[in-house]
């Protein structure tokens, strides 16, 4: 009895350093655990461990533990890791293509958004990233649209955006995007957003509800706009060697689990928007630190209009065309 229950602790533990499986796949991303990115990636690593028998032994490092947004690009193709999610705006270098999602105001909603990215222009845009061979693109996950805010002064019009210092991730579009209202857009790494913000290094920022509230940005920030004017979304990629190195039936088990991920990911997106608004309501009552601002459709439209201009200028790194499609998308 006593090797029974031995044995058993032993294969546990043999399984949790990776020693049992024939093969161990590395997964890393930036965001905290409890997104709907870091929900699904655990999932994910729940469900190809049963669907594979623990042939596949999958290990998930969240928060930069592992790689920082600078590095896990680098660490995927070299097969230091093997999944990484990377945020779409983090594509610029490999698929400029890809900054079609960084767009201001270019999805009218979360259905004209899943039609576009599971859809031919989602489609086209996977093929970009396929074709370096170095990478396969796997499923978009979801983060939701993005909300001004900042240290200073509420942002209202496009005229309170003009001379702030906003945190970007390393996209030409975002860039201009803030360059359009006269804002002062700097590149950093998600890791060092927080301290960046408490600092006084950069006074404002965009984000999806989900990391805004995970990653605390609402104490170092006195105001949050509800403006929905940017998106910022998912792409799961995987070491092509990796792949290939698997037999046909974990790749089917991969397969699986992904399917399932995404759904669950896009699940929780929805759910986690309205979850966190309302603990964002609560905090701002409750502590009188961060007001929240609603935009009128006028003060939308004011927005939109400035940062139309933003779009012309990619017309050749995005193509005319492919921006086209997505905005008729149904
Ligand atoms: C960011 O850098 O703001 C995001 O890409 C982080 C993430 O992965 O959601």
């Amino acid at each position: 009895m006593k090797k029974i229950v031995l044995g058993t602790i032993a294969a546990a533990m043999l399984a949790t350093a990776g020693l049992a499986a024939d093969y161990i796949m590395k997964v890393s991303h930036v965001v905290s655990a409890s997104t709907p990115k870091g929900k699904a990636a655990d999932f994910f690593e729940k469900r190809v461990e049963e669907l594979s028998g623990g042939k596949i032994d999958v290990q998930v490092f969240p928060n930069s533990q592992l790689y920082g947004d600078g590095e896990e690009m680098k660490a995927l193709v070299m097969n230091n890791v093997q999944l990484i999610m990377p945020s779409l705006s983090k594509f610029t270098s490999i698929a400029p293509q890809m900054q079609l999602f960084d767009l201001p105001f270019i999805f009218r909603d979360k259905a004209h958004l899943y039609n576009v990215m599971d859809g031919e222009v989602g489609a086209i845009l996977k093929s970009k990233i396929d074709e370096k061979k170095q990478m396969m693109a796997m499923d978009y996950w979801d983060a939701g649209f993005k909300h001004f805010s900042s240290s200073k002064h509420p942002i209202v019009t496009p005229e309170d955006a003009k001379g702030l210092k906003f945190r970007i991730q390393s996209s030409k579009v975002l860039e201009a995007q803030f360059k359009a209202v006269g804002g002062n857009p700097q590149v950093l790494p998600f890791s060092e957003v927080y301290s960046a913000l408490q600092q006084g290094v950069v006074d404002a920022t965009e984000n999806p509800l989900s990391n805004f509230y995970t990653k605390k940005f609402h104490e170092v920030q006195s105001n949050l706009t509800l403006s929905s004017h940017g998106y910022l979304g998912y792409l799961v990629v995987m070491n092509t060697k990796f792949w290939n190195s698997l037999p046909k039936d974990l790749q089917e088990n991969i397969t699986q689990a992904m399917k399932e991920a995404t759904e669950l990911e896009r699940r929780e997106s929805t759910i986690e928007d309205e979850n966190i608004m309302e603990a964002l309501r609560k905090y701002s009552k409750d502590t009188n630190k961060l007001e929240i601002i609603e935009l009128t459709p006028e003060q939308k439209q004011q927005w939109q209009k400035v940062m139309a201009d933003v779009y012309p200028k990619f017309y050749d790194v995005i193509g005319e065309d492919l921006i086209k499609k997505a905005i008729d998308t149904k």
